[in-house]
């Protein structure tokens, strides 16, 4: 089978996979990640120590409503983020690419349930989440209102957008919420697999025909820009004042990086990935800057990313159309699970 021997073993491939991840797994395996049920604080004590909220401890309306839009939105992201790969599952060219695939999709459909069993726990009920996204009172993350043209989007999605998301989710391990930290250690496990299966289905195409490595290229060339605008609006200058609330996230220890730090990070992670690939990013203002020590590139259009939030994307009307028919047409599922709990439920309480 081809495509074994893409990356050098022990090199990191993407943020889960470099010092930061290890240290947040090791804390937490060690138990310093969580308190005790008897130690209280006052919520300032708690953060200035560095310490864990956890959903018993008092906390500012402010750190709950900050919480809660976050959690929401990044749940959405989870679930609306399967229907772009979806729509390659059948149309996978090997039955190994589609139960990998498959298996990644179904693995997005399990983030959403950590994520919005942690948002639960901040008192936000998980149907009026649903209804907020459904209605477009809520977010997801714009990436997933561009179509997946090819069968190589499939490997630039896995490879960049999941990369890009394991870049921002790493330090929220270390998110001083507790119930979100514990799920991003899961969470960022799992989008490690991810993002090696999209380098591998772009390595295998890139040992392909011209014609695949076309395809490859042309994904690529679709993705890179978008997949950057995923770290949100830059930290200073023009578009700065219209977004984010990072000051205030990062005083909470919600957020560890800036957006613009954790932009650098992942293109400097990239660019020699994409140079093993033997695929050239769009942009052609990348260059190595030695004395910064890290690669320059170009502008990018927050016009683009502004007129997707704002619901103008190639796909934000097809892509909430289909949430809101699955969830329509999922109401039976969730009627017969809740009927079977209260059955179990009553069943035990009578052998009680
Ligand atoms: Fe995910
Ligand atoms: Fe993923």
């Amino acid at each position: 089978m081809y495509g074994n021997d893409f990356a050098v073993p022990d090199e990191p491939l993407n943020a889960a996979e470099t010092p930061d991840y290890e240290a947040a797994l090791a804390e937490h395996a060690a138990g310093e990640m969580d308190r005790s049920a008897e130690s209280r604080a006052s919520f300032d004590a708690l953060i200035a120590a560095d310490q864990r909220i956890e959903p018993r401890d008092d906390m500012p309306q402010e750190y709950r409503d900050t919480l809660i839009r976050q959690i929401a939105q990044h749940a959405h992201s989870e679930i609306i983020g399967m229907q772009p790969e979806g729509n390659w599952i059948t149309r996978a060219p090997s039955l190994r690419r589609k139960a990998i695939l498959m298996a990644k999709v179904q693995d997005e459909a399990g983030h959403g349930l950590y994520l919005y069993s942690a948002a639960e726990t901040l008192g936000m009920d998980r149907s009026e989440m649903l209804d907020r996204l459904h209605s477009g009172k809520q977010k997801y993350s714009s990436i997933f209102n561009y179509p997946t043209l090819t069968w190589a989007d499939a490997g630039a999605i896995g490879w960049l957008v999941d990369g890009a998301a394991i870049m921002n989710q790493v330090p929220l391990c270390r998110c001083s919420y507790g119930p979100y930290g514990r799920a991003m250690i899961r969470v960022c496990k799992e989008e490690s697999f991810h993002q090696r299966q999209g380098f591998e289905i772009l390595w295998a195409l890139m040992q392909g025909t011209a014609e695949q490595q076309e395809m490859a290229q042309d994904a690529v060339n679709r993705t890179w820009w978008p997949a950057l605008m995923m770290f949100g609006p830059p930290d200073t200058g023009e578009a700065a004042t219209q977004g984010g609330h990072t000051e205030q996230s990062m005083a909470w220890g919600i957020k560890r990086f800036s957006n613009d730090d954790l932009r650098q990070k992942f293109i400097d992670m990239t660019v020699p990935q994409a140079q093993k690939l033997g695929l050239t990013l769009p942009d052609p203002d990348l260059r190595w800057n030695a004395e910064r020590g890290h690669w320059d590139f170009g502008p990018i259009d927050w016009d683009e990313f502004w007129q997707v939030v704002k619901g103008n994307g190639p796909l934000n009307a097809q892509r909430i159309a289909h949430r809101v028919r699955a969830h329509e047409e999922g109401a039976w599922v969730r009627e017969a699970a809740t009927a079977h709990a209260a059955k179990q439920a009553a069943t035990q309480e009578r052998a009680a």
